[in-house]
């Protein structure tokens, strides 16, 4: 039984990055949670469709999937107006899920010409970075702002955008990923205090260290949660209007810690030594 006291009861939902992983679990935590339609977004049509089937199945009616890449503002608006006549014309929540983990190098290390070898790690080029802020960053741009068209004329809603602990955690060989969920953890909070008034509430969430595809062949580290269970915790946050929505510990420990200046050194010390260990071939830490 959930917690949010029937917050999600009827209420319509899009989840962007849906076919797999958090995205899927944040689908059928909704559903479970009593909402009314859902529809999943994804560019694996493979997954989509069959996810679509199975849940279908369990809830029929209430569910449609939607092939869409993020990374193109005018699929993101097309995806979102053919979701909301679906939705019988109202849109209650928007989740921007839709992300790629992105571990790479930012240059070759002169003092260790077989780094990026030993660590099968790209060198990142400019190409790579347009695209990870395509994926990661404007594809909730493109969301948040399609959703807030829709949502001013019915008289409000709630999107929710996923970033990551990355935001404040400077993990080496992670660059791109840290920058990117960090400029998306900033869009959303600033989106909040411009939105507020219009009765369109944005939360930030983590969904913590969680067991999903996006760890490929590393996989993920020990204690990684579920999905269902990152689900849950990002929903709980929803429901109460949290600004930042933190998925588990770890989070809740190092977004207070980040930008303190008292622990400075302590910061550097546990991230000078994340980078060691990994550039000694651990990539999971
Ligand atoms: N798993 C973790 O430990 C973790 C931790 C922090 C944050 N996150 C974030 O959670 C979100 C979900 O990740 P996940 O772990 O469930 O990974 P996942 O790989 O299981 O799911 C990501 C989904 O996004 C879809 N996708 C990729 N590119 C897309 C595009 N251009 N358009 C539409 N969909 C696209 C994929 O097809 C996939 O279904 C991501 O934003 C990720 O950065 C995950």
């Amino acid at each position: 039984m959930d917690n949010n006291k029937g917050y999600f009861l009827g209420k319509n939902a899009v989840v962007t990055g849906a076919a797999s992983g958090i995205g899927l679990a944040l689908c059928e935590e909704l559903l479970a949670q009593g909402a009314g339609k859902v529809v999943l977004a994804d560019i694996n049509d493979e997954n989509l469709r069959t996810h679509e089937k199975r849940l279908e199945r369990q809830y029929p009616g209430q569910v449609k999937g939607i092939r869409c890449d993020v990374t193109k503002e005018a699929e993101v608006r097309r995806m979102i107006g053919e979701a909301v006549a679906l939705l019988d014309g109202r849109f209650d929540l928007l989740v921007n899920n839709a992300g790629l983990g992105l571990s790479g190098m930012f240059t070759p290390i002169a003092s260790d010409k077989n780094l990026s070898e030993k660590l099968k790690l790209r060198v990142q080029t400019n190409d790579d970075w347009e695209k990870a802020f395509a994926i990661n960053f404007y594809g909730a741009l493109y969301g948040s702002r399609a959703a807030i068209k829709v949502m001013t004329p019915q008289g409000g809603g709630q999107v929710v955008n996923i970033i990551s602990g990355i935001a404040w955690s400077p993990m080496a060989y992670q660059t791109m990923y840290a920058a990117t969920k960090a400029a998306l953890n900033m869009l959303t909070l600033t989106l909040r205090y411009e939105y507020w008034d219009e009765n369109i509430k944005f939360n930030s969430a983590t969904p913590g260290t969680t067991l999903t595809a996006i760890w490929g062949e590393v996989g993920p580290p020990e204690g990684a949660q579920t999905a269902q269970e990152s689900a849950r915790k990002i929903l709980k946050g929803v429901a109460k209007n949290q600004r930042l929505i933190l998925g588990d510990k770890g989070d809740e420990e190092g977004a207070p810690h980040c930008f303190d200046p008292s622990m400075e050194e302590g910061l550097d010390d546990y991230f000078i030594n994340v980078a060691r260990v990994r550039r000694g071939g651990k990539l999971t830490i």
